[in-house]
């Protein structure tokens, strides 16, 4: 097998190509080097996987996490129609771990995994349905587009953030450019290819920030929302995709599935890879809750639990990691197998209007927590 960086945002650390390799059938000896370009690259994408199984890719998440079983949104509440992830996925029936993903009808005639799904028809998130201002009909005829919203994929809620995704891309848009505007006052625009998944490393987020930011980064936790994505379902997002706006829309507490607060994912806001010692900034900033501040160790710590503070302290703290020189977007060609390492990078769905798309993606909630 042969590995090749792609400097995504100008790191020789953040995205690599794996050209001959078959992820099929993979020895040991080839999965150590795939598991070691992982946690160098955080982004791996392999090449020509166009055959690669459900069944397979499923083996394949367990294979980076031992004693990984069920799917990272595998909780009724986190499909729930009252959930923004609700239109997100189709699930295969015999691999319910794994999900369809795309734009357009699904051809059940494709797959014999697909039986069962007859009418299914899939839908790219695009910000129109999420983001409170959108662009005007001439911006999206010109091919402006955005970041839909930055995240890490997980339930946050009753389970353990995954430690990979992997996400095989069957059939992909082809056509312009566009370009994703970050509409915050800066004049930030990236240029990407229609449909790319942009990514950035948590480490160069962390990186990127001033000295008292980093160390209140280093020193803080957060707190996600009870069924957090059913909470924030009403909400409005930002235009870069990396909060929601703070308008009193969250569903209200008392109107949730039932929760409990022992369930609640209390996290740091800074993650330790356990191999590498690599330390990532790692927030889902739609979804956030609470924050518990500390500047060092010896802080006592300042409970915040008003949201539009714990909104805006995260976006300070998460913006400078989504500066267009950091974001690599990844260019999908067909049968794409892009491995991401899910507790070091944050990721964004783009574009819109591109004709028909095909994916399979498969995360498990981890048997290990965060460090
Ligand atoms: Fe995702």
């Amino acid at each position: 097998m042969k590995v090749t960086p792609v400097y995504g945002g100008g790191t020789d650390d953040l995205g690599c190509i794996v050209q001959d390799l078959d992820c099929n059938v993979l020895t040991d000896d080839d999965f150590a080097q795939l598991e070691k370009a992982l946690y160098t690259y955080k982004v791996v994408v392999v090449k020509d996987q166009l055959s690669l199984t459900p069944e397979k890719q499923l083996e394949l998440n367990r294979r980076f996490d031992l004693g990984a079983r069920e799917y990272g949104h595998a909780n009724d509440s986190q499909r729930a129609k009252a959930s923004i992830l609700s239109k997100d996925g189709v699930t295969i029936p015999s691999v319910p771990q794994v999900q369809i993903l795309g734009e357009g009808p699904l051809d059940i005639t494709l797959n014999d995994h697909y039986k069962g799904l007859e009418g299914a028809v899939l839908t790219h998130p695009t910000h129109g349905k999420f983001h409170r201002d959108h662009l005007t009909p001439q911006q999206l005829a010109e091919g402006k587009t955005r970041f839909y919203r930055w995240h890490i994929d997980a339930a946050l809620y009753a389970k353990n953030p995954p430690i990979v995704t992997t996400l095989l891309g069957i059939r992909n848009p082809n056509g312009d450019m566009q370009t994703v505007l970050y509409d915050d006052g800066t004049g930030d625009e990236l240029k990407v290819t229609p449909g790319a998944t942009a990514f950035v490393s948590g480490s160069t987020a962390l990186d990127s920030l001033p000295t008292h930011l980093r160390s209140l980064a280093l020193n803080s936790r957060i707190t996600y929302a009870p069924h957090p994505y059913t909470f924030i379902s009403p909400c409005r997002a930002h235009s870069t995709g990396l909060i929601v706006h703070s308008e009193n829309l969250e569903t209200p507490l008392e109107d949730l599935p039932q929760w409990s607060e022992d369930d609640l994912l209390t996290v740091p806001l800074v993650w330790t890879n356990p191999i590498t010692g690599e330390k990532s900034l790692m927030v889902h900033g739609c979804c956030v809750w609470r924050l518990c501040l500390k500047m060092n160790e010896e802080d006592e710590g300042r409970e915040v639990t008003d949201l539009k503070e714990v909104r805006e302290i995260i976006y300070e703290l998460m913006r400078p990691g989504i500066a267009p020189k950091n974001v690599y977007a990844h260019a999908w060609e067909d049968g794409d197998l892009a491995i991401f390492y899910n507790r070091g990078v944050w990721h964004s769905v783009t574009g819109q209007d591109f004709g028909p798309r095909l994916m399979h993606q498969c995360n498990l909630a981890s048997p290990t927590p965060i460090s």
